[in-house]
């Protein structure tokens, strides 16, 4: 009998992550939960198990390389990575905005997702079948105003995935982006707006039905079970009340 393939997802404590742990492990991928916060990853494991599927839990913060280093030593053979850890710091201009949330924003989203694909490389191609998902954001193709430092490291985020492709073409492994626009999760606003939950609803206010966590996961679900020879190389997914990073139709 063929081996339970293996998944892992970064940040999956909370939102995006989350949600896309579930989905694949309902759709069979053995799933391996990291994130900081141990106890949400853990219980969301147990969760998952109660269902009937497959997860663990390890914490892990994915700029600290060595412990990167040492949580890949567990993997010979790894079919999909998701790296979803990242997220938003601040909304001030280029002209103000502090240089410790712009590195911060930097180490997170583009660090982590480099020391954890590096770690992650050899046991990806040794499956003969690897997966690697990027999250990126519409941020990542476009600005806006007080975007900045999230503007930046999203960017940094896709020119990763792209170069990876490029590089490692002719290898057993496909490199997926997935840019979203506009989501609405428990906490990517209010971490951006450092607990001010006013702020944070604000950038979801009139909105006709912003994107859910489920529905990302969804499309990452779907893109990861693609058949093996089909990459898909960027997928842009936004609500229909968003037409861009800086059009979006408010009732209110
Ligand atoms: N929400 C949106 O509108 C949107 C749109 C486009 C793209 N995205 C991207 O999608 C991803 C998930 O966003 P979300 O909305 O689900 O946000 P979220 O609910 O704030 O989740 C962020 C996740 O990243 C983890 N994380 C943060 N720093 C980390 C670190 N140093 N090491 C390990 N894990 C870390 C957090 O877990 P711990 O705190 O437990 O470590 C959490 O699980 C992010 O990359 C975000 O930039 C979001």
């Amino acid at each position: 009998m063929a081996a339970t393939p293996i998944a892992v997802v970064t940040g999956a404590s909370s939102g995006i992550g989350a949600a896309t742990a579930r989905q694949l492990a309902a759709a069979g991928y053995r799933v391996v939960l990291t994130a900081r916060r141990k106890d949400r990853i853990e219980a969301l494991a147990a969760e998952i198990n109660e269902a009937g599927h497959q997860a663990t839990a390890y914490a892990l913060d994915v700029t600290d390389r060595t412990a990167v280093d040492e949580f890949a030593t567990a993997f010979r053979s790894l079919a999909v990575l998701v790296n979803n850890a990242g997220g938003a710091l601040g909304a001030d201009p280029v002209a103000t905005g502090d240089p410790a949330d712009w590195r911060q924003m930097y180490e997170t989203n583009v660090i982590g997702t480099l020391n954890v694909t590096q770690a992650l490389l050899p046991a990806l191609t040794e499956s003969g079948d690897g997966t690697i998902v990027i999250l990126s954001s519409t941020a990542g193709l476009s600005t806006y105003e007080g975007g900045g430092g999230y503007v930046a490291a999203k960017h940094g985020e896709h020119v990763l995935a792209e170069t990876l492709r490029l590089e490692i073409v002719g290898t057993p492994v496909r490199v997926i982006e997935v840019a979203p626009g506009m989501v609405r999760t428990e906490e990517f606003a209010t971490t951006r707006f450092r607990g001010d939950t006013e702020k944070a609803a604000k950038v979801y206010a009139g909105v006709d039905a912003p994107l859910t966590a489920d529905d990302v996961a969804d499309t990452i679900t779907w893109a990861v079970t693609r058949p093996s020879h089909v990459n898909i190389d960027l997928l842009v997914v936004r609500p229909r009340a968003q037409a861009s990073n800086t059009k979006v139709h408010r009732t209110a």
